[in-house]
């Protein structure tokens, strides 16, 4: 391993939330993540005799496997138990378990405060691989996708049109601090947490760039460079499928939508995703959708993670 492009480590010892990690960390992760790509066997033994624990709740394709693929190419291997956390035991108990066998936990989690708390009792560091409040990973491979395409960050436009939630929180905080204007259209009560709002507003004012609300989806998209939505209906939310499907109808992203955006907008969705809810198969099939592009990218954006982590 080329020691040398190992630029930083991530000074707080965990990624719970897009919080624990600094802008200049997360520069660093990107530019990483950009050299592992390109140069992935160089790389092929820097985690050797590492395991990582993975604890899911929730569903996953993406992020499960590219976690264990990441690790695995790194030289290292992985163990998962999936189910819930903290109805057999304590979850202060499994993360003083887990930190005896493993070099990391990477938990998917209904609550944040079940990942803040395995933090909290294990003395490894803990992922975030998505709560209800993050999906610091997610962000990670979308702003690297970004920037392969349009060489820069700074000044880019982001609409995230959809539910204000967890992969918008990350957005919101990662994109701000990277300098892009970063606008959230979603129905009226879907907003984001006011806590990070705020949070991504000081890290715009620190970066140059902008974080705005709106209810109107073609106001949000406006000059956007980046057109990114989700499920309206997130895991674990499952009884409100029906009067999400009616809020959110005129929040789908469609031609339509996409054609109100920059001429050279790109469409992103950190998927699955319900093809004719929230995106049109059309435009998710069109040359705009990079979508594989940044389910590539999760794997090596994750592996850039734990070099900083663990290596
Ligand atoms: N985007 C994402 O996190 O996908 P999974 O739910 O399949 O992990
Ligand atoms: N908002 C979605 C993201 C899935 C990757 C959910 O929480 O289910």
């Amino acid at each position: 391993m080329n020691k040398n492009t190992i630029l930083a480590t991530i000074a707080s010892g965990d990624l719970c939330s897009d919080l624990s990690i600094t802008g200049a960390e997360l520069r660093a992760l990107l530019h990483l993540a950009g050299e592992v790509k390109r140069n992935s066997a160089e790389y092929a033994t820097s985690l050797n005799g590492r395991y990582l624990g993975l604890l899911f709740e929730k569903p996953s394709l993406r992020t499960r496997l590219t976690f264990e693929l990441a690790i695995k190419q790194l030289g290292g291997d992985a163990v998962a138990s999936i189910g819930p956390i903290g109805d057999r035991e304590p979850v202060k108990d499994i993360a003083r378990n887990l930190d005896r066998w493993t070099s990391a936990i990477v938990a998917r989690t209904f609550l944040q405060e079940t990942i803040d708390e395995l933090a909290e009792w294990s003395s490894v560091p803990v992922i975030n691989a998505l709560s209800d409040m993050y999906h610091p990973c997610q962000s990670f491979a979308d702003l690297l996708t970004i920037e392969e395409r349009f060489q820069s960050l700074a000044g880019l436009k982001l609409c995230f049109v959809g539910d204000g939630n967890n992969v918008a929180h990350s957005l919101l905080l990662n994109g701000a601090r990277m300098g892009m204007k970063v606008s959230i259209a979603c129905p009226t009560g879907y907003e984001p947490d006011a806590k990070v709002l705020a949070q991504a507003e000081a890290f715009a004012c620190e970066s140059g760039g902008a974080v705005s609300v709106t209810n109107d989806p073609a106001e949000g998209v406006r000059a956007a460079q980046v057109v990114y939505t989700d499920v309206w209906t997130s895991m674990g939310q499952e009884s409100e499928a029906a009067r999400r499907a009616a809020e959110f109808a005129p929040f789908q992203v469609n031609g339509g939508l996409m054609s109100a955006a920059s001429r050279e907008a790109i469409f992103l969705h950190c998927l699955p995703a319900k093809r004719d809810q929230e995106v049109t198969d059309a435009v998710i099939e069109s040359p705009q959708s990079l979508v594989f592009d940044q389910a590539e990218n999760r794997l090596h954006a994750q592996k850039a993670l734990l070099l900083m982590l663990l290596a």
